[in-house]
């Protein structure tokens, strides 16, 4: 039988319930997804992203990051994981551990996060709430390369969402996270085919569709 062209063996990282690691671990059951998942790694034992994995099938290593006595230690053992798991590219996936320099610096254009924002608005935690409070009429995500500065690398990605008159932080995070899972296998497939490059600090993707038309909200096709 003829193989297909070689998928990018890839990390992912989490923290937690790892909703976004399963619609990665989903878009990777198609044969021609540009990415395999070779091993799902946490920071806590209890992450219930453990279980989707098993579930897949997939490797799975928990690196409990107050096992060790520095940052740096905790990093050391990321990276054996990762060399011994054979990952080329990593992503966080609700990976609530901030990265030093060194290494962010070994897997830079490799390492991507998702963020719940648009970023460069509200880097950091309770994007969801910060949003509500600043009354902006568009929220959504970004997927990024990571760089040594929270938040703030060259963006690859990004999916908005409407911000309703009704919407608790609940609803809202709920519709974020939907366009999350859309996002997030999306950029991966975009990274592990070769098509983001790093060009004055900013992701530039070859051969992206125009997504066409414009966002907006209020939607002017609302009938007054
Ligand atoms: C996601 O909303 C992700 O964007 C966010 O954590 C959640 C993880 O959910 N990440 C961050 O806030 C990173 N700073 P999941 O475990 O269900 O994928």
């Amino acid at each position: 039988m003829p193989s297909g062209p070689r998928r990018r063996p890839t990390a992912v990282l989490i923290s937690g319930r790892g909703s976004n690691l399963q619609a990665l671990i989903d878009a990777a059951a198609a044969p021609d997804y540009p990415a395999e998942i070779v091993l799902v790694l946490s920071n806590r034992p209890e992450a219930k992203g453990l279980e989707r994995a098993a579930a897949a099938g997939l490797p799975t290593r928990i690196v409990p990051h107050g096992d060790y006595p520095t940052r740096a230690a905790f990093e050391a053992a990321l990276s054996e994981a990762l060399s011994e798991a054979g990952a080329e590219l990593v992503c966080l996936a609700g990976f609530m551990r901030v990265l030093t320099e060194a290494f962010v610096g070994r897997w830079q254009g490799r390492l991507v996060n998702i963020h719940p924002s648009l970023l460069p608005a509200f880097p950091g935690l309770d994007t969801h709430a910060r949003a509500l409070a600043a009354g902006v009429k568009l929220h959504g995500c970004s997927v990024h390369l990571v760089s040594a500065e929270v938040d703030q690398g060259p963006i690859i990605g990004q999916a908005a969402v409407p911000v309703l008159p009704e919407d608790d932080e609940a609803a809202l995070a709920a519709r974020v996270l939907e366009a999350e899972h859309r996002l997030f296998p999306l950029c991966l497939g975009l990274l592990a085919e070769g098509r983001v490059s790093v060009e004055g600090g900013r992701a530039v993707i070859r051969g992206a569709p125009d997504a066409g038309g414009l966002i907006m909200n209020p939607d002017q096709r609302r009938p007054g």
